[in-house]
């Protein structure tokens, strides 16, 4: 995760910032789990007032939840303005570095929200707590993000080729909720996905693609991806790449 000293918000923010245009041609996952998280959100009575996406992106999450619920708008928050700049027209945005906590607003949110961006941030843990104390009294946190437990196959690979395993380190599910009272949490559920494809190298792509590729270190040489993708595991009828995410869900009251 990006607590790691040697991922700075700069090149994430940079990554991110660079990929702006293409992100949401590679970003299917993305925006499946923003309409997942606004349909955990259309069950809750969520106050109208303030309403923020965290790390918002071009906008998959605020969409969806304004689509959930029409005449609600959302407050779309990132570091990057390049991302910023791809929302639809007519929206509310605010350039923020949530590495540096929250901004003040004049009042405080009934509603938080945050899809895959948690763990680009240093110290989630701590996050996710300042964000559950910002809300409003009997306001809601709903957060997804891909968490420890990701990526076994690339792991796996990595092991056989003698290779370095290069996948992000994601947060650890039972630390992040670590500091949370258990009276808080009104969701914590952790969905696993896989996704096949012919070859391992366009189950990365899209990380590329979206500017999700900065890691704690580094990448590989052309000849360790080689041997790496000869070692990927393949699905025992069909002999496609897999690549599994483990993906949390959180939803929290304050
Ligand atoms: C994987 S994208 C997710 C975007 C969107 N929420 C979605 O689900 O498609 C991560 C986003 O977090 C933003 N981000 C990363 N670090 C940040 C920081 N320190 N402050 C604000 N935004 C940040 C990036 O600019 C990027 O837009």
């Amino acid at each position: 995760m990006a607590s790691d000293p040697l991922i700075s918000t700069g090149r994430v923010l940079d990554s991110f910032g660079g990929a702006a245009d293409r992100y949401n041609s590679a970003a299917g996952l993305q925006q499946s789990m923003a309409w997942r998280l606004a349909g955990n959100c259309s069950r809750l009575p969520i106050e109208k007032g303030l309403w923020v996406d965290l790390g918002s992106g071009t906008g998959c999450l605020a969409d969806a939840l304004e689509q959930t619920f029409p005449g609600q708008m959302i407050l779309r928050l990132d570091g990057s303005i390049a991302m910023l700049r791809r929302q639809r027209t007519g929206t509310r945005t605010q350039l923020h570095d949530l590495s540096r906590g929250l901004p003040s607003w004049p009042e405080r949110p009934q509603l938080l929200a945050s899809s895959f961006a948690l763990h680009w941030l240093p110290d989630p843990a701590l996050k996710l707590r300042q964000w559950l104390e910002a809300l409003s009294f009997g306001g809601w946190l709903a957060v997804t993000l891909p968490v420890q437990g990701s990526f076994p196959e690339w792991q796996r690979a990595a092991d056989q080729a003698g290779e370095r395993c290069s996948a992000l380190s994601l947060p650890e599910r039972t630390e992040l909720l670590s500091a949370i009272p258990s009276a808080a949490i009104q969701l914590d559920h952790c969905l696993n996905i896989t996704q096949t494809a012919a070859h391992p190298k366009d189950l990365l792509k899209p990380m590329l693609t979206t500017g999700a590729c900065v890691t704690q270190g580094g990448g590989l040489s052309t000849a360790g991806w080689r041997k790496l993708f000869r070692a990927w595991p393949g699905d025992a009828e069909t002999g496609d790449a897999m690549l599994s995410w483990r993906i949390l869900f959180v939803i929290l009251k304050r």
